[in-house]
């Protein structure tokens, strides 16, 4: 039985992670600590809130005391870290936060674990460190080159990626240095349930309901490797249970899709919901679909994204082999779901997406 501390388990791959692994290992301990940040959401724990062996802790991952207090009182033997600033428009306009969170924040939690873990009378025998991080890290790849493999060297562009690549390597530091057990998993880009609606697909689903622009920067040829949500935190899973100490793991779903392809199939999808269930024209009455319109025409180019990376894609065989790492959902099932998670969750992202997230999107596009 393991005791879990989740950090950043109220946002979107935290929370997925959290279902994910109460369902699976339900004896097990999880505590999960979240700032709430514009992106922590409580809401998305409500299915797990009541059970026994959850407990939500509102804190930042920065107050080193308070992760020491959580790993002592909780006998936390397993630390898996997806609390960061996540989303790189916003770290092109305000990376402090990027810096504060990604960076210190990662380095709090080192020496807490390290404190806890390894200074004690005695050195905790079987505790990890999983940290969560992103294949932005390895910066960009041209139409032609080779995906990133674990040995691909670190190259990061914008603010987001430079914070994670840093926190990157102070988690290679304290194993190399401290012998603190550490594993790294860097994966490409998820979608699913709970995904906040300032990213690119939760985005389009969410325009294209309200009737707004689709925003594509540049040309929309941006290459992304898209994975399902729920196969992040299988393979995180198996990085736990398998994985060599020490070791970074690259988990992907071998799906690049550019831009511009991703809107113009969440729109047929859409319009295809629209046509199977009629109650949608009533339920969302500004969609263009509701009115047979041709949902695509909402496409609107728009300035490109400073440094925008031009392609990320992830060659997961040494996770693969390792770990036996298959994902279970394929593009077409996965955006399926996804799809109709926010046809039938309206209120969880109008939730999400008054206050701050609406602010911030009006000083972007004013
Ligand atoms: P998210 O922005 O949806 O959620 C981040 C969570 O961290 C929120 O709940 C927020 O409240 C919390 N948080 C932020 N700052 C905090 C602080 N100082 N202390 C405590 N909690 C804090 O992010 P996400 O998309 O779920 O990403 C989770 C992790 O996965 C991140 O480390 C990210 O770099 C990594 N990752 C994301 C993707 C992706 O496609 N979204 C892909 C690969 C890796
Ligand atoms: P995003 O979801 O922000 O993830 P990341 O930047 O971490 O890959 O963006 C995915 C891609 O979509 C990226 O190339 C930027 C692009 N994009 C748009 O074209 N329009 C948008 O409104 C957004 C949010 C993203």
């Amino acid at each position: 039985m393991k005791k879990l501390l989740v950090t950043g388990g109220a946002g979107f791959i935290g929370a997925n992670f959290v279902h994910y692994w109460m369902a699976k290992y339900s004896a097990d301990k999880v505590v999960v600590l979240d700032a709430l940040t514009y992106a922590g959401n409580i809401a998305n724990l409500d299915s797990v809130k009541d059970d026994a062996n959850f407990t939500f802790v509102h804190g930042n991952i920065c107050d080193q005391a308070l992760i020491e207090t959580l790993l002592v009182e909780h006998s936390i033997d397993t630390l898996v870290h997806f609390a960061a600033e996540s989303h790189v428009d916003r770290s092109i306009t305000g990376p402090d936060a990027f810096i504060e969170t990604n960076i210190i924040g990662t380095y709090s939690l080192l020496k807490a674990a390290k404190k806890v873990w390894l200074d004690g009378d005695s050195i905790l025998a079987g505790h990890r460190f999983h940290h969560v991080s992103t294949d932005e890290v390895y910066g960009t790849l041209s139409p032609t080159d080779p995906a990133f493999t674990e040995d691909t060297a670190y190259a990061p562009n914008s603010p987001y990626s430079a914070s994670k690549a840093a926190s990157d390597h102070l988690v290679r530091a304290y194993h190399h240095t401290y012998g603190l057990n550490v594993t790294t998993s860097n994966c490409s880009n998820n979608y699913g349930p709970f995904h906040f609606p300032e990213k690119l697909i939760p985005l389009v689903i969410t325009n294209i309901l309200h009737d707004t622009a689709l925003p594509i920067y540049g040309d929309g040829q941006q290459i992304r490797d898209w994975l399902y949500v729920e196969d992040h935190a299988y393979g995180i899973d198996l990085v736990l249970q398998d994985g060599r100490v020490g070791e970074n793991y690259n988990i992907g779903g071998d799906n690049e899709w550019a831009n511009i392809d991703i809107v113009k199939t969440i729109s047929k999808l859409v319009e295809q919901e629209f046509i199977k269930n009629k109650d949608l024209a009533t339920r969302f009455p500004a969609a263009k679909a509701a009115r047979a319109q041709n949902t695509e025409s909402l496409i609107t180019y728009v300035k490109d994204r400073l440094g925008h990376d031009r392609r990320y894609a992830i060659d997961a065989t040494k996770t693969n082999n390792e770990l036996s790492y298959k994902p279970k959902e394929s593009f077409e099932t996965g955006i399926a779901k996804t799809v109709a998670w926010y046809l039938n969750n309206e209120a969880w992202w109008q939730s999400v997406m008054d206050g701050s997230y609406q602010n911030w999107i009006a000083e972007q596009y004013s």
